[in-house]
């Protein structure tokens, strides 16, 4: 057997064209000990003599023919306007099982010399492309760990040897590579994009910078833009000039794309267009952050990142006894999500403070940015948001997705089924399994257009439809979203009107209110009035309460506690967690209360309490819905029995957080019991120095879930594990860096 299929190292490999590329391939072969020989191969005399002087090589050949006899392996990595004379050379000589590669930057072009010189491609023919490199060329800029963590593109063509293909992928892989298979033409189309223009317009740049004179002195003083712009101006120019001889038609697309784009933002400077300005720079700002987030594989809004996400960030807690110290949690994630909705369909600029910079809220700002809404910010929970009115919205670049957050899906498919346009909702795993019907059922009462997969969940497809009429909804879940959802659709209908069966929270209503639309509520009946235009106001973002709650039940299980929570929004639809701690006996007092536009806050002071265990109140469910995980983890230290009925709703949340929570309350050796609408847990009693065993929890990757078990820390005897817990950045980004503050021994560790 080969050593091609058997896996052990090549005998011989053979390197044609010893630059960057083919040394660092050399080096890497080496040093992994990939195979027992390489020959070198290579235009000029002093490359090879270089190559063999630095061990890059074991032999040189200056005969082609000659130097791929007995090869296991041939290496092309000349400049690629040489491929087809080269495999002219090398044909007649080539063993059945040789196997040749590529490493050229465009990969149609080599396909089709193959086909001229062989009639085919055959089948040990495996194209490739390493995306690494640098402007340095030559034998000796070749570095061993070169294509250490670089993507490796390979473009087998179809019939192509299975066996063949694994022997290449596993030399990059064995260099630290990681492979990806793909067509020609895909990977023609992505690096006109990614790499050929960028290498053109640096080129040009400098070209007609360094053409005139007086310019010259610019280079002189240049650093920052200049000199990163520019830096890739300093590549091979020959190999260069292959590559877009070779991938003309890619390049060209691209180029005109980018010439309009040019030629748009011209017209803006030339008008000092400041919208259309700030409306790129905006974008591609957010656009750069959120590439650089991708490549640096941290949780953010992509689906291509879920699965990273899945294996990051598990939080590991000590015990701990005591918590104390003053707090400003971030700002109220709903209404963050409310003041850009309503931000981007006003008239006029609309300036808000303390937006929350989590993932959730970052998603619905992402999504208006795409709708064409220019938004600056966030700096440091600052954001401008210049609306466009209620008919100004633009149809996206392709579909919206929403990452994690339920809140915008469900508002957004509201103000969506009104435009003059389609667009796709989509969003993460843990979303495309939350029930959509709730809001696609009355919207198509109204007479939207929207499908969903059949069992209602997203993606949500929605053909706009401008001319909506009034309903009047009784809604069968007490759901904020879906009240929101439609009251959004109204602005666009004649007379929409909302009963609820119990409040939800009512923070569409109020800032509907600050933006100047009148909104009227008679007891459990929300009614508005179609067509009011909306006049940009200032927004003041209050603590979030729902992030406050898990500070308040740290301060009240832990011994000899106190903590401050600053600013919180003590909106009355959203204090259930007040009077559940409360009549839990929690010790919270509510002080310095004032109104900040149109929403009631205070400072809250919680001290350590004995907890009893209580019937919670059904009433106050809605009032506390994003509250109970952490309101469970206070019951399991209150003493007696606690029993949640009526949330069934809880099942559908991020997680289901009944099942979730009982699971991780069993594991810690907290005796809970899952019903169909909540939970019974038997409460161990505040003077038990160990509620809690210690153990490892599952969060799903609910935020609020990962959060609550970091709180039972408090209380525990051994150390708690709480696994997949990147999700908190949607909500809380700085959770572990507040907790550390008021005393949680808490660390985040990337799995
Ligand atoms: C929210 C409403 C609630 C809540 C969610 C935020 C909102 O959802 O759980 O976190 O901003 O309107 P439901 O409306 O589904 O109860």
């Amino acid at each position: 057997m080969s050593a091609v299929a058997q896996g052990r190292p090549l005998s011989k490999v053979v390197i044609i064209g010893l630059g960057l590329i083919g040394s660092s391939f050399a080096r890497g072969l080496k040093k992994w000990q990939l195979c027992e020989q390489i020959v070198g191969c290579a235009r000029s005399s002093s490359t090879l003599e270089q190559g063999l002087a630095l061990g890059v090589v074991d032999a040189v050949e200056t005969d082609l023919g000659r130097a791929v006899q007995g090869a296991d392996l041939v290496f092309l990595s000349m400049p690629i306007g040489a491929t087809e004379k080269i495999l002219s050379s090398i044909a007649p000589h080539l063993g059945k099982n040789t196997i040749v590669t590529d490493a050229g930057s465009v990969k149609g072009c080599v396909v089709e010399a193959a086909k001229r010189v062989f009639g085919t491609v055959p089948e040990n023919f495996i194209p490739g492309h390493p995306i690494a490199g640098s402007e340095q060329s030559g034998v000796a800029a070749g570095k061993v760990d070169l294509f250490l963590h670089h993507k490796v593109i390979l473009t087998p063509v179809s019939g192509h040897c299975p066996k063949a293909v694994s022997k290449v992928s596993e030399l990059w892989e064995a260099m630290g590579a990681e492979v990806i298979l793909m067509h020609h033409d895909a990977h023609d189309k992505v690096l006109a994009a990614t790499s050929h223009l960028p290498h053109l317009l640096a080129y040009s740049l400098v070209d007609t910078l360094a053409k005139d004179d007086e310019n010259l002195e610019i280079f002189r003083y240049a650093a920052g833009g200049f000199r990163d712009f520019t830096r890739i101006a300093a590549s091979d120019p020959v190999m260069w000039h292959d590559i877009f001889l070779a991938n003309r038609a890619a390049t060209l697309e691209v180029l005109d794309q980018f010439t309009e784009g040019l030629a748009h933002i011209r017209a803006a400077v030339d008008t000092a267009n400041s919208q259309d300005m700030l409306g790129v720079f905006t974008r591609a700002q957010a656009a750069r952050e959120h590439f650089s987030t991708i490549l640096s594989q941290r949780a953010y809004l992509e689906s291509m990142s879920e699965s990273i996400k899945e294996k990051q960030a598990t939080f590991i807690l000590q015990p701990g006894e005591q918590v104390s110290g003053t707090l400003r949690v971030p700002g109220d994630k709903s209404i963050s999500h409310r003041s850009i909705i309503l931000g981007s369909i006003a008239e006029g600029e609309t300036d808000v403070e303390g937006f929350l910079e989590g993932e959730d809220a970052l998603a619905t700002l992402q999504a208006f940015r795409d709708l064409g809404v220019v938004i600056e910010g966030p700096h440091n929970g600052r954001v401008k948001v210049y609306g466009v009115g209620l008919k100004g919205l633009k149809v996206p670049p392709g579909d919206l997705y929403l990452g994690n957050s339920g809140t915008s899906m469900r508002l957004l498919a509201g103000l969506l089924s009104a435009q003059d346009f389609s667009v796709t909702l989509t969003g993460d795993k843990s979303l495309s399994k939350r029930p959509m019907g709730r809001v696609a059922d009355p919207l198509r009462e109204m007479g939207a257009h929207i499908t969903t997969e059949q069992d209602g969940s997203p993606p949500l497809a929605i053909k706009g439809n401008p001319c909506l009429f009034g309903i009047t909804y009784k809604m069968p879940v007490a759901s904020a979203q879906v009240k929101s959802c439609l009251l959004l659709a109204g602005l666009y209908s004649d007379s929409t009107t909302v009963v609820e069966p119990a409040p939800t929270r009512d923070h569409t209503e109020r800032m509907l209110r600050g933006f100047g639309v009148s909104v009227d509520q008679k007891g459990d009946t929300v009614t508005l009035q179609g067509g009011q235009t909306l006049k940009a106001c200032s927004i003041d973002i209050p603590a979030d309460i729902s992030s406050a709650a898990f500070f308040m039940v740290a301060a009240s299980i832990a011994k000899d506690s106190e903590i401050l929570l600053e600013h919180v929004g003590i909106n009355p639809t959203r204090t259930g967690i007040i009077d559940i701690l409360r009549l839990m006996g929690a010790d919270i007092s509510v002080q310095n209360e004032k109104q900040v536009g149109g929403e009631p806050v205070a400072d809250l002071v919680v001290r350590s309490a004995d907890l009893k265990g209580i019937d919670i109140p059904e009433r106050l469910v809605p009032l506390a819905i994003d509250e109970f995980p952490v309101l469970f983890i206070a019951a399991a230290c209150a003493q007696g029995v606690t029993r949640l009925t009526g949330a069934e709703e809880l099942r559908v949340k991020e997680s289901d957080r009944i099942q979730v929570m009982a699971d991780g309350l069993l594991a810690l050796g907290v005796d809970a019991e899952a019903t169909p609408d909540g939970i019974i847990i038997q409460g161990k009693g505040s003077d038990q120095a160990g509620v809690f065993s210690g153990g490892c929890v599952e969060s799903h990757g609910d935020h609020r879930i990962a959060m609550a078990f970091s709180v039972a820390s408090l209380r525990s005897r051994g150390e708690i594990q709480v696994a997949n817990c990147a999700n908190v950045a949607t909500s809380f980004p700085s959770f572990v860096s507040q907790a550390q503050k008021v005393g949680l021994k808490i660390v985040a560790k990337d799995a």
